[in-house]
């Protein structure tokens, strides 16, 4: 790990492409010690992804961005006009790093659609400007969505987040935390309850980092108070972040995310979903075909590098879950609000996108 001037240490920040490498804020250890990761090939960013010291759907996609950049440029150093034939495990190692966030495999395709586009020469400037793009567009949605979903809240209440869905996972700003800032600006944020989020604790280590930096009165519980906080009646919205959406409006995202939804409907608590089109996969027609992602069962039988349970105990370690679109009162995109999505409106708000 690396500590660098030019890259300031900001949320907003956390992919930075400078001296010809991609520098990720390192994930891993927030919030007690702040540096980089730095990559200088697409297999470093694979590894960065698969590793987590880049983790969120946007974030992730944003990386695999520049990792194809890298992957170009050594083919082109390595193999001069022949690069494109030497180009595909990298691309393959990119696709392989985790397969749930569907940003992922949409830049990726964005990117190969440029390189399928590029006539001679050294390819690495014009994909360059296209990661350099696709990371700017989704820090642009991202400000466009936080107006969107702030609109949605008519009186200042508090909400709970779930896992970590802000600058951190993105190219800046955040997804839900994005709505969480612009709606905190409008004077309708009391409290943000963010649930630690086990067993990443993105809750606890990158919401809470983010959200204390941006001074928005941040409350931490275990996911389990959920349900007796909404009870309360004081909150008015739970807002989340997705990895994927099918094309009925099903939402993918941090295991728990599911049970947050069926205790905010018997709660009268209103759900909203904030993510940019590019989490949208028209190619899966329901949640039954998101592939979900199981990590390492260590990951739940240990707590900070403590193995907690008694030996020859298994674990199951599903980090995604499937929230039905019925449970959803509001997605809210770049391109618009969704009220209670279904697969006829998901394909009013995608039109003819080919992606
Ligand atoms: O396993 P992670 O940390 O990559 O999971 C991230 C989430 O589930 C986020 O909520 C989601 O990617 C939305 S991020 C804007």
């Amino acid at each position: 790990m690396e500590t660098h001037d030019p890259l300031a240490v900001h949320p907003d920040n956390a992919l930075v492409w400078h001296d010809g490498r991609l520098h990720l804020l390192d994930q891993r250890y927030l919030p007690d010690n702040v540096g980089f990761f730095a990559c200088d090939s697409a297999a470093a960013v694979a590894q960065a992804i698969a590793s987590m010291v880049v983790r969120g759907a946007p974030a992730i996609g944003i990386a695999a961005a520049y990792g194809v950049v890298l992957a170009a440029r050594d083919a082109y150093e390595y193999r001069g006009p022949d690069w494109r034939r030497h180009i595909d495990a990298d691309l393959e190692r990119l696709a392989a790093s985790r397969p749930t966030a569907v940003n992922l495999f949409w830049a990726i395709k964005r990117m190969r659609r440029t390189m399928d586009g590029l006539v001679g020469g050294d390819p690495a400037a014009d994909l360059l400007a296209e990661a350099k793009a696709i990371h700017a567009e989704d820090r642009a949605a991202n400000h466009a969505m936080g107006a969107l979903g702030a609109g949605l809240i008519e009186s200042p209440t508090s909400v709970i987040t779930h896992c970590n869905a802000g600058a951190l996972a993105t190219g800046g700003y955040g997804t839900a935390l994005g709505v969480i800032r612009s709606a905190h600006a409008a004077g309708l944020i009391r409290r943000v309850y963010a649930d630690e989020t086990r067993p990443w604790m993105q809750g606890s280590r990158l919401t809470a980092w983010e959200l204390h930096q941006a001074r928005i009165p941040v409350t931490l519980q275990v996911e389990g108070a959920a349900a007796g906080l909404m009870a309360t009646g004081e909150i008015g919205w739970v807002i989340v972040g997705s990895d994927r959406i099918a094309a009925n409006g099903d939402v993918a995202n941090k295991i728990g995310t599911y049970g947050l939804a069926v205790l905010a409907r018997h709660h009268g608590v209103r759900f909203m979903v904030a993510a940019p089109t590019s989490t949208i996969d028209l190619g899966v027609a329901n949640g039954a075909g998101i592939p979900i992602e199981e990590r390492a069962e260590i990951e739940v039988l240990s707590f900070a590098g403590r193995v907690l349970a008694p030996l020859g105990v298994s674990a199951r370690n599903p980090v995604f879950d499937v929230t039905p679109a019925a449970l959803v009162d509001a997605l809210v995109t770049e391109r618009g609000v969704v009220l209670a999505p279904d697969a006829e409106k998901i394909r009013a708000l995608m039109g003819s996108s080919s992606f």
